[in-house]
C-alpha cells in the first residue's frame, strides 16, 4: 500500500515537474498545448469503464489519455477547435497486455457522445455464453458523421440482431461482423452504407435472404457472408457490384443457379461459393472472371460441363476447386494451359472420357484431385509427375482408369489406381496374394488417406486465402 501512495507522489511530483517544464518553456508547439475537453475525457473514461470494471479508475491511472499517459487502444487527433479528441477506440485483447473485459460489462452510453470516432473494434471482448451481450440499437446515429470503421471481431458471447440503426452509419468504410453468435436478417436498410468497402459478416448466425439492395455498393471490395444460415438465390442485383475483389459466400444454404451476372464482376480475384445448395448448370458467364485467382464451387449440386468454358480466359487462376459436384463430360485438355495453377480440385464428380498428359505439364501444380470419377483409359502422366505430387494426385475410385506400368522406380505410382496390363488389381486383391506393391497401399485405408488430403486441401487454400487477403490489406494501405 505504501509503495503504491509512494508511487503515486513520485508521479504527481513528475507531472508538476512535466507542466513546469512546459510552462517556463512558454513556446508550446499546437500538441503539447492542446487539451482535451472535460466532457470528452470523463466519456472516454466511462466508456473503457464500463467494459474492464468498476476497478479502473481513468482519472488515476491516464490523468492525460491523449498525452502523456496513453491508453493502449486509443488514439487521439486535435480537430479545428485547438482540442484532443478520441478518434479510435479498441476494446478487448488487442494486446498482450490490455485489460479484458469484465462479465458483467455494459456499453456506456457515453460512447455515443465520443463525436470524432473514426475507428471502433470490439475483439475477444464478448466472450462469456452464459453471459451473453446484446449490441445496443439505439444512438448510432449520433456517430453517423465521424465513424468509418466498426467491427466486432471473435465474441462468441455477442448474441442479438444487427441493429438497424447500423443503417445510419453513412460515413462507414468497413463493417466486419466477424465469429461472434449474432443472428436474424440482414437489416435491409445497411443497403444505405454506400461509401463501403469493406463487408465482412463471416461466422455468425444469419438467416433469411441476402437484400436485393446489398448489390448497390458500388466501392465495395470485400463481401464476406461465409459460415452463416443465409438462404434464397443470390440476387441478380450483385452484379452492380463491379469494383469487388471478394466475394465469399460458402457455407451457407444458398440455392437457385449461380447468376449470369457474376460475370460483370470483372476485378473479382476471389470466387468463393462452396458448401452451399446452388443448383443448375456450370454458367458459361464464369469464364469472363479474367481477374480470379480463386474459383472454389465445391460441394454444390452443380451440373453441366466443364467442356463448355474458355479456360484460357482466366490465367489468373491459382485455385480451382470444383469438387463435389455433379460436373458431367470429359476434361477437357485446355485447362492444361492454366499455367498459374497450383491447385485443380474436380473429385467426386460424373466426369468421364481420358484424361490427357498435358495435365502434368501446368508448371505450379501442387495438388491435383481427380479421385471419384468414371474417367477410363490409361494414365499417362509424366513420372516425374507422379514422383513430385505423391499422395496429392487422386485419381483412386476411378474404376475404368488404370496406369501404364513404364517407369524407372515402382515407388512413383499414382496412389490407388491399377495397373493396366497384368493381373494385379490394388483392391480386388485378399491379403496372401498381394504382391509388395499392394502391401504399402492397404497399409493406408483409402478413407483415411482421403481424409488427409481434404484437410492438405482446406490448410492449403486457407493459407492462399490469407495470402490474398494480406495482398489485398498491404496493397490499401
Ligand atoms: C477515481 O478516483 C478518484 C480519486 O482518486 C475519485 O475522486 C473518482 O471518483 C474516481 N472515479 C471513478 C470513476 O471511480
Ligand atoms: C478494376 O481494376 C482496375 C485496375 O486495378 C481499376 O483501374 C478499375 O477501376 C477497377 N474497376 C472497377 C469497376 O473498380
Ligand atoms: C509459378 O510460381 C512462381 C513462384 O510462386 C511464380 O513466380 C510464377 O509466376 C508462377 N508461374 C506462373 C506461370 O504463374
Ligand atoms: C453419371 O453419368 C452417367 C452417364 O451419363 C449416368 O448414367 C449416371 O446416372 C450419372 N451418375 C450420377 C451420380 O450423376
Ligand atoms: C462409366 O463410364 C462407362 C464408359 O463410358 C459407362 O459404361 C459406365 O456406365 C459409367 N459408369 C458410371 C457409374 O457412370
Ligand atoms: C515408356 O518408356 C520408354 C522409355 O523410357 C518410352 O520410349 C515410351 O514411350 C514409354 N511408354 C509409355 C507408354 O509411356
Amino acid at each position: 500500500m505504501k509503495s503504491i501512495i509512494k508511487s503515486r507522489a513520485a508521479c504527481m511530483v513528475l507531472v508538476f515537474i512535466f507542466h513546469l517544464i512546459v510552462v517556463c518553456n512558454g513556446e508550446e508547439d499546437e500538441t503539447m498545448g492542446a487539451v482535451m475537453e472535460k466532457r470528452e475525457q470523463e466519456a472516454l473514461y466511462f466508456v473503457i469503464q464500463g467494459f474492464v470494471g468498476k476497478w479502473w479508475n481513468g482519472s488515476d491511472l491516464y490523468p492525460d489519455p491523449c498525452g502523456w499517459t496513453p491508453i493502449q487502444g486509443v488514439s487521439c487527433d486535435i480537430f479545428d477547435d485547438g482540442y484532443w479528441f478520441v478518434t479510435e477506440l479498441n476494446i478487448g485483447l488487442i494486446h498482450e497486455n490490455s485489460p479484458s473485459c469484465v462479465l458483467n460489462m455494459e456499453f456506456s452510453p457515453h460512447l455515443f457522445a465520443l463525436k470524432h470516432l473514426k475507428r471502433l473494434s470490439f475483439v475477444k471482448c464478448m466472450v462469456h455464453r452464459s453471459h451473453p451481450v446484446t449490441i445496443p440499437t439505439e444512438d448510432w446515429s449520433a456517430l453517423s458523421g465521424s465513424l468509418e470503421s466498426l467491427e466486432f471481431r471473435s465474441n462468441p458471447g455477442l448474441i442479438g440482431e444487427v441493429p438497424i440503426s447500423f443503417g445510419s452509419l453513412t460515413s462507414l468504410q468497413s463493417l466486419v461482423l466477424l465469429e461472434n453468435e449474432i443472428s436474424g436478417e440482414l437489416p435491409t436498410n445497411l443497403g444505405n452504407l454506400v461509401n463501403l468497402k469493406r463487408l465482412v459478416f463471416s461466422g455468425n448466425r444469419f438467416t433469411g435472404q441476402v437484400p436485393l439492395n446489398f448489390g448497390s455498393f458500388g466501392q465495395l471490395l470485400i463481401m464476406d457472408l461465409s459460415r452463416n444460415s443465409l438462404s434464397g438465390n443470390l440476387p441478380l442485383t450483385f452484379g452492380g457490384l463491379n469494383s469487388l475483389l471478394k466475394l465469399d459466400v460458402s457455407n451457407n444454404e444458398f440455392e437457385g443457379d449461380i447468376p449470369n451476372e457474376i460475370g460483370n464482376l470483372r476485378n473479382l480475384t476471389l470466387l468463393d461459393l462452396s458448401r452451399n445448395k446452388f443448383a443448375g448448370v456450370l454458367t458459361k458467364s464464369l469464364q469472363q472472371l479474367s481477374s480470379l485467382r480463386e474459383l472454389v464451387l465445391s460441394r454444390n449440386p452443380i451440373s453441366g460441363s466443364l467442356m463448355n468454358l474458355e479456360w484460357h480466359n482466366l490465367q489468373s487462376l491459382i485455385i480451382l476447386d470444383l469438387s463435389r459436384m455433379m460436373l458431367e463430360d470429359r476434361v477437357p485438355e485446355s485447362i492444361s494451359e492454366l499455367m498459374g495453377l497450383r491447385f485443380l480440385g474436380l473429385n467426386d464428380n460424373n466426369l468421364t472420357g481420358e484424361l490427357s498428359p498435358k495435365l502434368a505439364e501446368m508448371p505450379n501444380i501442387t495438388a491435383m484431385y481427380l479421385n471419384g470419377n468414371n474417367f477410363t483409359g490409361k494414365l499417362m502422366l509424366a513420372e516425374s509427375f507422379y514422383a513430385k505430387l505423391g499422395r496429392r494426385f487422386g485419381a483412386w475410385d476411378n474404376p475404368n482408369l488404370c496406369y501404364t506400368f513404364n517407369f524407372s522406380s515402382t515407388s512413383h505410382v499414382p496412389f490407388g489406381v491399377k495397373q493396366c496390363q497384368g493381373l494385379v488389381n490394388l483392391y480386388a486383391t485378399k491379403a496372401g496374394t498381394s504382391s509388395k506393391l499392394e502391401g504399402n497401399v492397404n497399409e493406408v485405408p483409402l478413407s483415411v488417406a482421403s481424409g488427409e488430403h481434404r484437410r492438405n486441401e482446406i490448410s492449403y487454400a486457407y493459407v492462399v486465402n490469407m495470402m490474398l487477403l494480406l495482398l489485398f490489406m498491404a496493397s490499401s494501405k
